[in-house]
């Protein structure tokens, strides 16, 4: 036991991720529950595909090309610009913006609108969970 415990401190260590808050890791527990009930293969949400969730471009809600990034950047440490109102949005890693994914109230209201935005739909699930770990992985310079 006390050999597990310490691979996942090591790990969470070379991920540099830091935990979510335990609020906000109910929320991502409840998404995990809720993605198994309709793929019965997984086993946690991914850094990778949430990247991919993140920087690809769609026909949005408005009929045009957006992207996550269009109004967040790439770079998840820097501010943003909203494509909409045209006013800045402070950066969206918790690395560079302590208050960022602290508040489910919060996520879930911009996850449903944003997801809007850019998928014309709400976001599932793992979609959530995927994009949530790979913004909370963005540490300071990448
Ligand atoms: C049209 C502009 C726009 C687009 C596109 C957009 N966002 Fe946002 N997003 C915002 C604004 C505005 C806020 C709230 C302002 C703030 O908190 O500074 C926000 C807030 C968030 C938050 C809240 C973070 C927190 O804890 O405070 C998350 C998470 C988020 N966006 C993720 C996404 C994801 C994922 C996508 C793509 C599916 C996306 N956004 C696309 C404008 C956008």
């Amino acid at each position: 036991m006390k050999k597990i415990l310490l691979g996942m401190v090591a790990f969470s260590i070379i991920a540099s991720a830091a935990p979510f808050n335990a609020e906000v890791q109910t929320y991502v527990d409840g998404l995990k529950t809720e993605t198994k009930k309709s793929n019965s293969g997984f086993v946690d949400f991914d850094i990778a595909r949430g990247e991919q969730i993140f920087t690809s471009t769609h026909i949005g809600k408005k009929g045009t090309k957006i992207a996550c990034t269009t109004c967040h950047t790439a770079n998840l440490t820097a501010n943003g610009k909203n494509d909409h109102t045209g006013k800045v949005i402070d950066p969206l890693a918790p690395s560079a913006n302590s208050a960022r994914l602290t508040n489910v109230k919060d996520l879930k209201k911009w996850l449903r609108r944003n997801f809007n935005d850019v998928y014309n739909r709400e976001g599932s699930a793992q979609e959530k969970g995927d994009v949530l770990y790979y913004i909370n992985s963005k540490s300071k310079g990448n």
